[in-house]
């Protein structure tokens, strides 16, 4: 950090000890390291709304793996939305089923269309996006 500048805020008791509570829970060193990331979980929140925002994404999918043609539906996906594809991991969760985590770069829109076209495959059974901006 390079620089930082000193703010005092006022808060209702309660609000101040349920606050501390959580910040325990969490394993907050202190307040001001708690305060900040919350200032940039929703300064975060806010950017993802922007469907033009650059962005990364975390694309988590369960599927099994005896569905008919989806690995390779699932390959040829992320191989024609390359420049939006970073990785992809592969795990063999059972014999039926495997996880499959897809790191996407790009616009919000861009990885939103993309992650939605995997997930929304035959035989995928679960499906989750977790985006951050960049
Ligand atoms: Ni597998």
């Amino acid at each position: 950090m390079s620089q930082v500048e000193r703010v005092g805020i006022s808060l209702p008791p309660e609000l101040l000890e349920s606050f501390d509570k959580l910040i325990e829970e969490r394993g907050y060193p202190n307040r001001s390291e708690a305060v900040r990331d919350l200032i940039r979980a929703e300064l975060d929140r806010q950017q993802v709304k922007n469907q033009k925002a650059v962005a990364v994404a975390a694309v988590c999918i369960v599927y099994d793996h005896h569905s008919t043609q989806l690995m390779q539906k699932l390959t040829a996906l992320q191989h024609n939305r390359l420049l939006e594809t970073i990785c992809s991991m592969h795990i063999h969760l059972d014999k039926h089923n495997c996880l499959e985590i897809i790191v996407l770069k790009g616009t919000v829109g861009q990885i939103n269309k993309t992650a939605e076209s995997l997930i929304s495959q035959k035989g995928v059974k679960l499906g989750r996006t977790n985006l951050i901006s960049t």
